[in-house]
């Protein structure tokens, strides 16, 4: 595995990451589940990202990690970098969603009991509030730094200038942001516009989710049915149906096309396409097994990508 440094901090992050949004909830396999993060942690997966809503039902991805650490892992915990995040709808009640000071400080504490954990190595405000000043919002994370109970903060999803102005902030606190976390891939590219350019800008690391788009620049749709065992076909992912699918179909049979001319699994594709910019910290991939883990995995320790292919993917 390459580790690459996180903006100016010492962090080192592996180039792939896994995400525990999906395959991990209350009806995952946990014999799988506890494949993978084995395999992850053999083949230098070293950062895994949760976030409190992650199931279904919310809460049961960190519940399951949690378990997992505790039973199999207990040992391993100074080889990880654990993340999870609040600020998404958690629980009922008007504190239970955003970004306020309340909301925060008691997401993370019952993250920390999921997880079965003292502390978490990030701690992401997933999502921007327009409501609650980000003077409040800041704070809290600056406190939570000081408690102890996260190492590092991210922002995930902040628009570029709440970004900087957010990153300002909490460099005034000595709490600089570790981590931008956002979406990027061969079908989403608009980050390149500002949020990488400002990334660079404010030295924090980068990290992208939904690299295969859910799974579709695996060009596992392109056979017509859904697999049985996808997230299109898989009526609790309400981010990705069949409609979504047919919607992308001929843009990414264009790009299966390009990766069966460059002789280049579309999954391996995509990922080294991300890794070729120099300001993404790590690639945050999902798995639902252990093979899909390594060919993403694969994607790592390679040459650039050919600038013919480079071309063609513009
Ligand atoms: N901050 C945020 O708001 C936010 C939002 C979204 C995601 N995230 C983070 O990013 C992580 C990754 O997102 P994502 O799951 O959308 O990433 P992704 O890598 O684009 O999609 C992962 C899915 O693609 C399929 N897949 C992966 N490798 C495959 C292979 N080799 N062959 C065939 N299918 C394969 C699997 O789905 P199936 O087998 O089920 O089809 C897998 O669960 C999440 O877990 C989470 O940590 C953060």
């Amino acid at each position: 595995m390459t580790y690459r440094r996180c903006g100016n901090s010492g962090i080192l992050l592996p180039e792939i990451s896994l995400g525990l949004w999906h395959n991990f909830g209350a009806g995952a396999d946990t014999a799988e589940c506890r494949d993978m993060i084995a395999r992850a942690m053999e083949l230098g997966i070293c950062h895994f990202d949760l976030a409190d809503n992650y199931g279904p039902p919310p809460g049961s991805a960190e519940a399951c990690f949690g378990r997992l650490l505790k039973s199999h892992f207990a040992g391993l915990r100074d080889e990880m970098f654990i993340s999870t995040k609040a600020g998404h709808l958690m629980w009922r009640g008007v504190y239970g969603d955003w970004g306020s000071r309340k909301h925060l400080i008691a997401g993370l504490n019952q993250s920390l009991r999921r997880l079965q954990l003292d502390y978490v190595d990030v701690f992401y405000h997933h999502r921007p509030d327009p409501h609650t000043p980000l003077e409040e919002t800041i704070g809290a994370l600056v406190d939570i730094v000081r408690s102890g109970k996260a190492l590092y903060i991210g922002l995930s999803k902040y628009p570029p200038a709440l970004f900087k102005q957010a990153c300002a902030m909490l460099r005034a606190e000595k709490v600089p942001c570790l981590l931008h976390q956002f979406r990027y891939n061969l079908l989403d590219r608009a980050c390149e516009a500002e949020t990488l350019p400002t990334v660079a800008e404010e030295q924090t690391g980068s990290i992208v989710f939904s690299p295969l788009a859910q799974g579709m620049l695996t060009g596992k749709y392109l056979c017509g049915t859904l697999p049985a065992a996808s997230r299109a076909a898989d009526a609790s992912s309400v981010f990705l149906d069949e409609d979504k699918v047919q919607a992308d179909m001929e843009r990414v049979r264009h790009l299966q096309n390009i990766a069966d001319a460059a002789g280049i699994p579309l999954t391996q594709l995509a990922l080294r396409w991300l890794l070729r910019r120099e300001e993404i910290t790590s690639v945050l991939i999902g798995a639902r097994t252990v093979e899909q883990l390594e060919q993403c995995a694969a994607a790592t320790g390679q040459s650039p990508l050919p600038p013919d292919v480079l071309t063609a993917l513009q």
